[in-house]
């Protein structure tokens, strides 16, 4: 896969989130929580198997940086799952 076309596919991913996001927001629903869940599973999962690696040689403290962003994100909606199974 070309670099071109690896970002385009990271920022359709991005642009995805803040749609489901925004339509949370905006619709003050949580129809969309599960869709978001899935989608930032799938693609956090995809930049740290096929992204993070190759960018870690040309910028190791913005891999790290993103790393530990994977890693508060998966804290925060491990814990809206647990409020939501109460
Ligand atoms: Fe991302």
């Amino acid at each position: 896969m070309s670099e071109a076309k690896l970002y385009s596919m990271l920022k359709e991913d991005h642009d995805t989130v803040k749609d489901l996001l925004k339509k949370t927001v905006d619709e003050e629903t949580d129809k969309h929580f599960k869709t978001l869940v899935q989608e930032l599973e799938v693609h956090m999962e995809g930049e740290e198997k096929h992204f993070y690696p190759e960018l870690e040689a040309k910028d190791k403290k913005r891999v790290l940086e993103a790393y530990e962003e994977h890693r508060l994100t998966k804290q925060v909606l491990n814990e809206l799952q647990k409020e939501k199974t109460r």
